[in-house]
């Protein structure tokens, strides 16, 4: 089967230049604006339906200074869409997708409004032997995954410099302006400004 590659159009004889070309040719981007990776990251999850509502939020004030342009790397996009996926199975209506910087740091939140995570998934999260050891077979039964995704998720982040926390957060205390008295499952990751920042844009 022959396998067709997207291609972004661009004019004649003008060159993105955060973007290179691979040995056939095929535009790469290396880098994009946090938001841009973010819906990205989401896309898959973003239609049909029984998708939930994908919000975009932006919580840092203007005195922060622009988005950031983040490195477009395969870590980023593939740990974000495993916890995109995971608040878009959990959800009820919606899911929140945050951005948050300093002049220090980035930080991503995937928020959604769904059950929340079990004290008993709390105390495994994050580690390889989920699966094996302590994931219910209701859990199984009930979304079919591996329990695989969170841990892997975690790993490529971390790998990238990022440090991921998750808990259960009531929306309004992510951002007063959500006060619906949605509650869910919350994970954050946060990078230092300088590891994720692309250099060359
Ligand atoms: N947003 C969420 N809300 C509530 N529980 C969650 C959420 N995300 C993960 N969990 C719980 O954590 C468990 C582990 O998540 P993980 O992504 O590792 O596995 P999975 O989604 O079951 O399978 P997969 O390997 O396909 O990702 C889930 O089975 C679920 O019980
Ligand atoms: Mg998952």
């Amino acid at each position: 089967m022959s396998r067709r590659k997207k291609r972004r159009k661009r004019p004649k004889g003008r060159r993105d230049p955060a973007s290179q070309q691979d040995v056939d040719g095929e535009e790469i981007l290396h880098s994009a604006a946090i938001d841009l990776v973010l819906k990205d990251a989401a896309a898959p999850f973003a239609k049909g339906p029984e998708a939930p509502a994908i919000m975009y939020e932006t919580l840092s004030a203007a005195s922060e200074g622009p988005a950031p342009v983040i490195e477009r790397k395969p870590e980023i996009l593939f740990g974000l869409r495993n916890l995109i996926e995971n608040a878009s199975a959990f959800a009820l209506t919606k899911v929140l997708i945050a951005s948050a910087w300093t002049q220090n740091d980035v930080k991503i939140i995937v928020l959604d409004d769904g059950p929340g995570f079990s004290t008993e998934i709390l105390a495994w999260l994050g580690e390889p032997y989920l699966s094996a050891r302590n994931r219910s077979r209701n859990t199984v039964a009930r979304k079919g995954g591996l329990g695989l995704g969170f841990f892997i998720a975690k790993t490529l982040l971390e790998r990238t410099g990022g440090k991921v926390m998750f808990g259960n957060r009531r929306w309004r205390d992510v951002d007063a302006s959500l006060d619906d008295g949605s509650v869910g499952a919350w994970v954050s990751v946060v990078w230092p400004r300088k590891v994720i920042e692309a250099t060359e844009q």
